[in-house]
C-alpha cells in the first residue's frame, strides 16, 4: 500500500445518533475508504442499526456503501434488552427514513470476512457499538481477521467508571464476553472510553448557526441539535463522532498502554474494564491502548471542517 492510499475502515455500529455523526464524518474524509457499515445489537437491535445506517448513508449521498446486519450475543448468553439512550429508533426525533423494511442485509460478520478475504489489505475495524461482531469475526474467521491492523473501540473507561452501571460503560456491558475476547486477541486495540467520550462538545452558540447548504452539514446539524436536546448541557457531545475523528487524527489525543481485562462476573461490576495502572504489573493480561486525554477543541474543529467541506461534484 502506498503512503497516499486511503485508510481502509470497516465500521461496526449500533447506529444511533452519535454513531450517525461518525458516519457523517467517515464519509467526508478523503483520506479514508469506508468499506462497509455493519449493524450490531446495542442501543437498538442490529437489524434496526443496519436500517438506520442505510437511511443515514442515503441522506449523506453514499448509498453505495455495503451494509450488514446481525443480532445475538457472542457467547449465546441471553441478550439483554437494549438501553434506549436515543429512544426506540436510536435516532431520537430525527427522521432520516422511512426505512426500506423490505431490504435485507448480509450477515455483519460474514460481510466483514468477505471484504477482508477479498482485498487482503490492512484494514482498521472501528467499533462504535458492543464488540459482539468483532469477537465473532476473530473467532470464526481467523484468516480474514489477520488483515485487521487495529481495532479502535468506543467503549469502557480507565478511571471514569460507567454510564449504565457505576462500573460499566454501555458498549462493554452489553456483551462483556465479546469485549474480553477482543482484548485477548493478538491485535492492536485502542479504547476511546468515557474518560474522554463526552469532552468534545459543539457549543450551543455553534448549534444556533445555520448549517452549510449540503446534505451532510444539514443532517449533522439535526443530529447534534437532537443530542443537545436529549442531554441538556453546554451543547452537543460528539460521542462516537469524536472517536472517528481521533482514529483519523491521532495527534488530537494522548494514549497510554495498560494491561486490561473485562470483568465477567461481579455483583456490581460486570462489564467494567479493569485497567492495571501499577508500574510493570499486569502479568499475562493483554496490553490495550487507552485514550487518556483529547484536544476537545481540535476534535470539534476537525469534525466541522470535514462536515462543511465541499465535496467534489
Ligand atoms: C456508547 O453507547 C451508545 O449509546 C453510544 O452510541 C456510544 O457508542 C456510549 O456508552
Ligand atoms: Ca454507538
Amino acid at each position: 500500500m502506498s503512503a497516499s492510499s486511503p485508510r481502509r475502515v470497516l465500521l461496526d455500529a449500533d447506529t444511533g445518533l452519535d454513531d450517525a455523526l461518525a458516519l457523517a464524518y467517515l464519509t467526508a474524509v478523503p483520506e479514508l475508504e469506508l468499506l462497509a457499515v455493519t449493524g450490531v445489537d446495542g442501543c437498538v437491535d442490529g437489524i434496526r442499526a443496519a436500517h438506520n445506517s442505510a437511511m443515514v448513508l442515503q441522506a449523506l449521498g453514499h448509498p453505495e456503501v455495503p451494509i450488514g446486519a446481525a443480532t445475538g450475543q457472542y457467547d449465546g448468553i441471553a441478550t439483554p434488552p437494549p438501553v434506549q439512550a436515543f429512544g426506540p429508533s436510536g435516532m431520537g426525533e430525527v427522521v432520516v427514513g422511512p426505512p426500506d423494511e423490505a431490504r435485507s442485509f448480509p450477515d455483519s460478520v460474514e460481510l466483514m470476512a468477505r471484504i477482508l478475504d477479498r482485498d487482503r489489505l490492512p484494514t482498521t475495524l472501528l467499533c462504535t457499538g458492543p464488540l459482539t461482531n468483532a469477537a465473532k469475526l476473530l473467532r470464526d474467521h481467523p484468516g480474514a481477521a489477520r488483515w485487521i491492523d487495529r481495532i479502535f473501540v468506543m467503549g469502557g473507561s480507565i478511571a471514569a467508571g460507567g454510564n449504565v452501571t457505576a462500573a460499566a460503560e454501555f458498549n462493554i456491558l452489553r456483551d462483556p464476553e465479546a469485549a474480553d475476547a477482543v482484548f485477548l486477541a493478538d491485535i492492536p486495540t485502542t479504547l476511546y472510553g468515557l474518560d474522554v467520550f463526552v469532552q468534545p462538545v459543539i457549543s450551543t452558540d455553534e448549534l444556533g448557526t445555520r448549517p452549510d447548504d449540503s446534505p451532510r452539514a444539514r443532517l449533522s446539524h439535526l443530529l447534534l441539535r437532537e443530542l443537545a436536546a436529549l442531554f441538556p448541557g453546554r451543547g452537543a457531545f460528539l460521542g462516537d463522532g469524536g472517536a472517528a475523528v481521533v482514529l483519523m487524527n491521532p495527534e488530537l489525543a494522548s494514549k497510554t498502554s495498560y494491561p486490561a481485562r473485562v470483568e465477567l462476573e461481579g455483583t456490581h461490576t460486570r462489564g467494567a474494564t479493569v485497567v492495571d495502572r501499577r508500574d510493570s504489573q499486569g502479568g499475562d493480561w493483554p496490553r490495550i491502548d487507552f485514550v487518556t486525554a483529547v484536544d476537545p477543541d481540535g476534535i470539534v474543529s476537525e469534525f466541522l471542517r470535514q462536515i462543511n467541506r465541499k465535496e467534489a461534484p
